[in-house]
């Protein structure tokens, strides 16, 4: 188990950054360059340093980088430069397939923007369309939206266009160029001037020209800083090899190992993203649920109590599995994806920025093919995780008892367990502190988790 400690780690930084060059170099204006340093940013990555040269230079560009490396910045910079040279409200906008990457997306723009007054609009669904409405009535420079949301605006929020529009960016483009978002991103490009810089980037990029051609790309310039399946260097990857019916106690024992870490488990449904938390919770974790079938308002909630340090386990469906940018130490795939596109970008919620992280994959009988795939595409053998057997079994009774009363819950309450206590209603999603303690603590942590900040 000592292989696990990467704590002598923590905090080294890799090399994800361009040796030698610096933002001055970039030819950034000075402001941004402030700001670039007030985010502790002082050198650019390598996506940032070889990409805003060709943006600074009007080229429409197709980026890709691997999970953690700074796109945003990258596509963000350029556009923040080119909106000093020439203020006008509605000038960018950017497309983002998941809510909650839209409004980090935002936050990074704010960011970077914040010496200079930059003003953001945030265009998503689940939240009040009538707060968007009044933000767009205070003509913003950019606006970050997922597709069906900025559709609806253009459709029905009198007085909001995007003809004037200078720059469109589709970030995780791959995903965006898919069938499912055709047909919205089709209508949305036909209420934008042709007449613009178009920008895609994402870790894994479709080769497929068809689907490229629907963003209109002219005589894009590719810029690859990493090729087109690969996983961060500073990431440790390793799989379990386990019968199905045992998932659930493997996976308690990895979280009582590390239940000094952050952890993001991803999984295939809702219902099991649900029922696992709420097994978590029973013994004692503190773990929160994230996925599509949650209001907004609740998977917002989840995200903070990530963030903040109310849950250290965050148990999702791949609504949580790209762009999200937080302070994980531990992934794991209690289920393996069929498509190894989603474990690159599962995998990347760890290891980011140059910082090291580990990611384990629980393969039963039935997913070993898609797990040899994955190894394919990523061009990495995996070692397996060791553990013994008898020590892990140890735990089947308890994991049995707490997923036992974890579907009578479920059974009884829909799931979304709603108690009274001190008159007040509480729901299941939040956190339960009832039965905290049940596990005995293990803790072996991998890295120095009691000094490590959330970021
Ligand atoms: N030049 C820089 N120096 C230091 N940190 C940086 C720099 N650029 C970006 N970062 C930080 O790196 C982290 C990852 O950035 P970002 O979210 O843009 O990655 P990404 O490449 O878009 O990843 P993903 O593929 O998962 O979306 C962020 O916390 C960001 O603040
Ligand atoms: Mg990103």
């Amino acid at each position: 188990m000592e292989d696990l400690k990467i704590s002598e780690e923590e905090g080294k930084i890799h090399n994800i950054f361009a040796e030698g060059t610096t933002f001055k170099d970039l030819a950034l204006r000075e402001e941004l360059i402030e700001a670039c340093d007030k985010l502790g940013w002082s050198t650019p990555t390598h996506i940032q340093a070889e990409s805003i040269p060709h943006a600074l230079e009007g080229r429409d560009m197709i980026g890709l980088a691997q999970t953690g490396s700074g796109k945003t910045g990258a596509f963000a910079l350029p556009i923040l430069h080119a909106l000093l040279e020439n203020p006008q409200p509605f000038f960018a906008c950017v497309i983002a397939p998941i809510r909650e990457l839209a409004a980090q997306i935002s936050k990074h723009f704010e960011a970077l923007g914040s010496i200079v007054g930059v003003k953001c609009a945030t265009l998503m669904g689940g939240l009040s369309k009538m707060d968007e409405t009044i933000a767009l009535g205070k003509r913003p420079h950019i606006i970050v939206a997922t597709p069906g949301r900025l559709l609806d605006h253009l459709s029905n929020t009198k007085g909001f266009s995007l003809r004037t529009l200078k720059y469109l960016v589709l970030d995780e483009a791959d995903k965006l160029l898919n069938a499912d978002f055709e047909k919205v991103i089709k209508e949305i490009l036909e209420e934008i001037p042709r007449d613009r810089k178009t920008y895609l980037f994402s870790a894994t990029m479709t080769e497929k020209v068809g689907k490229l051609k629907r963003a209109c790309l002219k005589n894009p310039v590719k810029v690859e800083a990493s090729s087109k399946y690969s996983t961060n260097d500073t990431l440790k990857q390793e799989f379990l090899f386990i019968p199905a019916k045992y998932k659930d106690v493997y996976l308690v024992y990895l979280l009582n190992e590390m239940r000094e870490n952050t952890s993001m488990i991803f999984t295939r449904t809702c219902e099991s993203t649900r029922l696992i938390a709420l097994i978590l919770r029973n013994l004692g974790f503190r773990a929160i649920p994230l996925h599509g079938q949650m209001t907004e308002p609740k998977r917002l909630g989840a995200l903070n109590k990530f963030k903040g340090s109310q849950c250290n386990i965050l148990v999702c469906t791949d609504v949580g599995s790209r762009g999200l940018d937080m302070q994980v130490d531990l992934v794991i795939n209690y289920d393996i994806p069929q498509n190894s596109k989603d474990y690159c970008h599962r995998v990347g919620r760890t290891a980011r920025a140059g910082r090291s992280g580990m990611a384990l994959s629980l393969v039963n009988q039935y997913e070993v093919e898609w797990f040899r795939h994955i190894e394919d595409r990523i061009e990495k053998k995996l070692n397996i995780y060791p553990t013994e057997a008898a020590e892990v079994l140890l735990l089947a009774d308890s994991v049995t008892d707490s997923k036992r009363k974890a579907l009578t819950d479920i059974k009884e309450n829909g799931g979304s367990r709603k108690r009274r206590r001190n008159g007040e209603e509480e729901d299941g999603e939040e956190i339960d502190t009832h039965f905290a303690g049940t596990l005995k603590k293990k803790g072996k942590s991998f890295k120095k988790s009691s000094k490590s900040k959330r970021r």
